[in-house]
């Protein structure tokens, strides 16, 4: 893993950085960029422009690594109220919600995390839409696996998010890529040693064409989660080779990220969703859109000190 990448995502643990980005004011903004906001209504602003514009949406309530029960509840009925304001909104048919487990307690108890993502679940289910658990560090692959399996007894359409970078992918995306099943597949975003991980961009990028063709041959529902342009071109080249039509499978971006390629692929008729994350916990996520680009990372310190 490139030095700066590993020193951002640490960074994303550190307290004093954390208080120094989430009181510079200037430094909002460029949060701005990325995030929709800290509340359901700008959430629900945001969507409504994306839908407009003929992109799905998949929201997600910022928050990870929660070892407080009463803040995995709290995340709980977060979703709870974005479910119905997305209903009440009309929006419920364009968009779905990621759900993280360590949000709801994964790291507390697999059974709370269980129960709390079932809850989600069946609310989704009476608003008519959908939710996917996001994947998070390699150590709670296989719990999110196992919870997924449990909740899919009940809500077989809730989707699973699969990383190329892990060496495992492969035979999780062959074992995923049954009739009904939703995979969102991308490259992953957290430091991972070797051993478990491929630490070679071009690796990395191998294994999501290996994995994509898993996905495509098979009869589920892929999501390919990247703004890659050469991975979005091979994936539209290997879709025609599967008979794949628009619509069998979606291209997924992140909020703020190549917006024009939403707009571009939306226009030429593909199915394209992007993923809107809000709230208050966003410092998390925020470091780890900056440790992707060095680009984004020199605009948001010139922030932070104001120049
Ligand atoms: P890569 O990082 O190689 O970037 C390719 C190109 O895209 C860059 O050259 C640049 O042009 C553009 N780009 C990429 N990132 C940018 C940025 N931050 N700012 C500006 N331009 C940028 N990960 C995970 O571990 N678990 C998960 O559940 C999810 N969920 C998820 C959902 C969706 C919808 C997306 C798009 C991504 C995720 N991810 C994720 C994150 C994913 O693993 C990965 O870290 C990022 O998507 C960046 O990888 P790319 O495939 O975009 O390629």
């Amino acid at each position: 893993m490139h030095p700066l990448r590993t020193l951002i995502l640490a960074a994303g643990a550190n307290d004093a950085v954390r208080r120094l980005v989430a009181t510079a004011p200037v430094a909002r903004d460029v949060v701005a960029r990325f995030v929709a906001g800290e509340t359901a209504d700008q959430a629900v602003t945001v969507t409504r422009t994306l839908v407009d514009g003929g992109l799905s949406v998949s929201l997600d309530y910022l928050g990870e690594d929660t070892t407080d029960r009463a803040l995995a509840e709290q995340t709980v009925q977060s979703y709870l109220l974005l479910l119905d304001r997305l209903h009440a909104e009309g929006l419920a048919g364009h968009t779905e919600v990621s759900v993280k487990l360590s949000a709801v307690g994964q790291a507390l108890d697999e059974r709370l995390a269980l129960d709390n993502a079932s809850r989600i679940c069946a609310a989704a289910e009476q608003c008519g839409t959908t939710v996917t658990l996001d994947m998070e560090d390699h150590t709670t692959t296989d719990s999110t696996l196992r919870v997924l399996a449990e909740v899919r007894r009940s809500w077989p359409w809730v989707g699973a998010v699969l990383q190329a970078y892990l060496r495992r992918t492969l035979d999780d995306c062959v074992a995923l890529s049954g009739a009904g099943s939703r995979v969102r597949l991308c490259k992953g975003a957290y430091a991972e040693p070797e051993g478990v991980a491929y630490a070679d961009r071009h690796e990395v990028d191998l294994n999501y064409v290996r994995c994509a063709n898993a996905l495509l041959s098979g009869n589920g529902y892929p999501m390919f989660a990247t703004h890659d342009p050469r991975l979005v071109s091979v994936i539209s080249e290997r879709a025609l080779w599967y008979d794949r039509e628009p619509g069998s499978y979606e291209y997924q971006m992140l909020y703020g990220i190549r917006p024009d390629e939403q707009r571009r692929l939306a226009d030429s008729g593909e199915a394209v969703r992007v993923y809107v994350p809000y709230g208050e916990q966003w410092y998390g996520y925020l470091m780890r859109r900056l440790a992707e680009r060095p680009a984004n990372t020199a605009f948001f310190l010139r922030s932070l000190v104001g120049t």
